[in-house]
């Protein structure tokens, strides 16, 4: 089935064999009788949908077997909250460390501080001179050797894709504390290298499922520090032990998401879809870099993979832009309201076909108006 192609940021792109599968499965699930949604989440029909989900993410991530795998709700932003309520309580001094390289990690960062002691190790908040360029704010990413952590602190926390600001990191070394990593908007569309990351979270509805779903994957040795204020829903110890069945799990996200991550191991699983990310990337990156009618200008080495921003450099024409781009079939192309211009969101669901479209409309639309 042809589709329009979706660049939305999230929730975004699912892929077209999922969307047939739930469609074909939505009145009788395998034979049950029932769609998802009417199961009992505690029936077996449930706790097999569950079961598999967790072990198809598992063996997608390559994850060890000390982290468990939480089903939860709430959004990242709630993580905002949740982590600190979980994790400022492993040292007494209730420190933590946030770098903030964008708007997700700043409000992470800010509404973190009612828990405890909140130090700022590294920002991009301000403009920068890099390597002999100038950066806006929240252009680049903070280099490790920058930050000023505490050694006492609880955790650190960091964002690995800035989706507005459209910025990726993804190397981390060895911290002497834990390191907790926003990954909404990168998960599975890259390795991610559990030796160094101690907890993960994301938001489930850009690369990992549908909006409704909350994943967390922790270390299990980290468990057990929540505050007793913590909501139990919320206690990543409580989760754990109940199978992410504290209360009711957003069932149909989790169905859905467990068909994404089906998806990924039928195209060879996330080394896979990483070489097809790269590929994506590079035409669009490419394209926006020879020309002087575009512009990315977020640093080289930072660029996300996920959310490319570009700018027209004559900003009256966005309008123009945007409403010829949905006549064509490129959707959802605005940029955040903090950024203006342009946004494309190429997550694992767009193909290299999708890319390539948008391409040769941006050029089309140099000739008409450069
Ligand atoms: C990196 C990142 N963190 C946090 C959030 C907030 O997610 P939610 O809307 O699920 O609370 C988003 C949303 O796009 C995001 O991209």
């Amino acid at each position: 089935m042809m589709r329009p192609w979706n660049f939305s940021a999230g929730p975004s792109v699912l892929p077209v064999e999922v969307l047939e599968r739930a469609a074909a499965e939505m009145l009788d699930w395998q034979g049950s009788g029932m769609s998802v949604m009417e199961m009992s989440h505690r029936g077996k029909e449930f706790m097999q949908i569950l079961q598999e989900a967790e072990a198809d993410l598992r063996d997608l991530l390559q994850l060890p077997d000390d982290f468990a795998v939480l089903f939860t709700q709430g959004g990242a932003q709630a993580q905002n909250a949740i982590v600190p309520m979980n994790l400022i309580g492993l040292k007494p001094g209730r420190k933590a460390d946030y770098i903030v390289s964008g708007n997700w990690s700043s409000k992470a960062q800010q509404d973190a501080t009612q828990f405890g002691h909140i130090n700022v190790a590294a920002s991009s908040a301000a403009a920068a001179k890099l390597d002999g360029r100038e950066y806006k704010p929240f252009a680049w990413f903070p280099a490790v050797d920058t930050w000023h952590l505490q050694a006492d602190a609880s955790y650190i926390h960091v964002c690995s894709n800035e989706t507005i600001g459209g910025v990726e990191h993804n190397e981390w070394p060895e911290f002497d504390v834990p390191l907790v990593v926003d990954a909404s908007s990168n998960l599975l569309s890259r390795p991610f290298d559990f030796k160094n990351i101690d907890m993960l979270y994301a938001g489930a509805q850009k690369n990992a499922g549908p909006a409704g779903l909350t994943l967390v994957v922790i270390r299990k040795e980290l468990l057990g520090a929540a505050d007793a204020t913590c909501p139990n829903v919320f206690n990543y110890e409580l989760l754990a032990a109940n199978q992410s069945m504290v209360n009711t799990p957003a069932t149909y996200s989790i169905y859905i998401a467990g068909l994404v991550y089906k998806w990924l191991k039928q195209q060879g699983g996330v080394a896979q879809i990483e070489k097809a990310n790269i590929a994506k990337a590079e035409t669009l990156y490419g394209y926006l870099d020879q020309s002087s009618f575009y512009v990315n200008a977020v640093q080289n080495s930072d660029r996300s993979r996920m959310n490319v921003p570009f700018q027209l450099r004559d900003a009256a024409l966005d309008s123009v832009f945007l409403a010829e781009a949905d006549q064509r079939g490129l959707l959802q192309l605005k940029g955040h309201k903090s950024v203006g211009g342009m946004r494309a969101s190429i997550y694992n669901a767009m193909p290299l076909e999708g890319v390539q479209a948008l391409v040769a409309f941006m050029k089309e639309f140099e000739q008409r108006h450069g």
